[in-house]
């Protein structure tokens, strides 16, 4: 079943065409990349799928249903989680209120109950913070629970992030860069994550510039140049593509993409 269809797509700043005419499905259950050189049209995207930026042209389908322009509250309660290209952490926040502020989104507010300390808002509290413990430790940072996210080292941060995204109990994960910063080591473990949130029926669209990690784990990948689609396919055939080594990577493409596959 396609997850999320995109039909012609764009979106123009002021002349600068960002995404144009982009057409694509996304398979659920899958990991879906998209890469493409700084600038393509990445973050945009994921911003028009989300619900941030509203299309110039062109239709977005959520689980067969049209979505188009719905603000990103609503994409939220249907389903869609994201993380941000650069860290949207609470600093001063435990690592466990981190991940509790994700669940807010999810719970039914109930003002009243909220402001008597009813039962029921007690219970449902305690859920949430035994949700979220969970999903610390499924991120591999039960550890960390009770310390402050400002002392923590910056790949914890990264996944700190993903379990935030994931407390929303989304159908769909879109991750903007996860392995940005991070060392090989880092990088390794946010690779094992992806593939484990997969497992778990959550369909994956990740934009990362780590060709190894996006080969290892794709099930599919487009790519993107000024905002156009200039291939998609399996990581074999996106690699073996000479075009999109040329004008992806330039001249480093070829070794870029060689070290990938080794
Ligand atoms: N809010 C905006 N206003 C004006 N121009 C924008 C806006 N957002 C993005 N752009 C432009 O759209 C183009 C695509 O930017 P985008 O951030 O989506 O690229 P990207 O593929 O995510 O790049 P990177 O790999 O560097 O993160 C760029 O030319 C950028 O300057
Ligand atoms: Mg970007």
């Amino acid at each position: 079943m396609s997850h999320l269809e995109v039909e012609n797509l764009s979106i123009v700043f002021g002349g600068v065409h960002a995404i144009e005419d982009l057409s694509f499905d996304i398979q659920a259950a899958t990991i879906h990349s998209i890469i493409g050189p700084n600038g393509a049209g990445k973050t945009t995207l994921f911003n028009l799928i989300t619900g941030l930026y509203r299309p110039t042209a062109g239709r977005i389908r959520f689980e067969e249903e049209d979505v188009t322009g719905q603000p990103p509250h609503r994409l939220a309660a249907k389903g869609m989680s994201r993380t941000f290209q650069n860290l949207q952490i609470f600093f001063r926040m435990t690592a466990l209120e981190n991940v509790m502020v994700g669940r807010h989104l999810r719970e039914p507010k109930n003002p009243i109950a909220h402001v008597l300390r009813l039962p029921s808002q007690r219970r449902s509290e305690a859920a949430c913070r035994a949700r979220a413990r969970e999903l610390l430790d499924f991120v591999g940072l039960g550890a960390y629970a009770a310390e402050s996210a400002g002392s923590m080292p910056y790949g914890a941060l990264k996944r700190l992030e993903i379990a935030r995204a994931l407390a929303a109990e989304p159908k769909m994960l879109l991750l903007d860069e996860p392995a940005a910063g991070c060392n090989p080591a880092e990088t390794r473990e946010i690779d094992d994550l992806i593939q484990k949130i997969a497992e778990r029926g959550v369909t994956v669209v990740l934009v990362e510039h780590d060709m190894h990690l996006v080969m290892n784990i794709s099930n599919h990948i487009l790519v993107l140049d000024y905002g156009r689609k200039l291939a998609e396919g399996t990581a074999a055939q996106v690699r073996s593509n000479p075009e999109v080594v040329a004008a992806y990577l330039g001249a480093q493409g070829q070794q870029e993409f060689d070290r990938a596959q080794g």
